[in-house]
């Protein structure tokens, strides 16, 4: 089952650009582009660049790195439709924007060890 993590003031993430934050075991980059809240993976699936710190051209994300593009609404290149980021459902609760990830992914580090309890 999936679970709804805060993540960041929904006061600190300006439109028209990017902000990673750790959500769980991911580091996820969010946006905002014409009122609209997206989250996706923040790597890169050619080289790990840092997704949030690219360039966007509305809802596409340009990787800083060698410019993959990414759509923020559905993860996929519009270029290369096998290219693809993982993206989570968002929603502000209380002024806090909150993402969505499956539990394997939300549960903290300490949880997963196999060596424990
Ligand atoms: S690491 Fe993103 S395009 Fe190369």
């Amino acid at each position: 089952m999936a679970k709804f993590l805060p993540v960041l003031p929904i006061a600190d993430l300006p439109a028209g650009r990017g902000r990673c934050v750790t959500a769980g075991r991911r580091d996820v980059a969010l946006f905002q582009v014409e009122g609209q809240l997206y989250a996706i993976d923040n790597s890169c699936p050619h080289r790990g660049g840092p997704l949030a710190e690219g360039d966007l051209s509305g809802c596409v994300i340009y990787c800083p790195l060698h410019a993959w593009s990414f759509d923020l609404r559905t993860g996929v290149s519009p270029s290369n439709s096998r290219a693809k980021v993982a993206t989570y459902p968002v929603r502000v609760v209380a002024g806090t924007i909150e993402v969505e990830l499956p539990d394997e992914a939300a549960a903290p580090l300490e949880e997963a060890d196999p060596w424990s309890a």
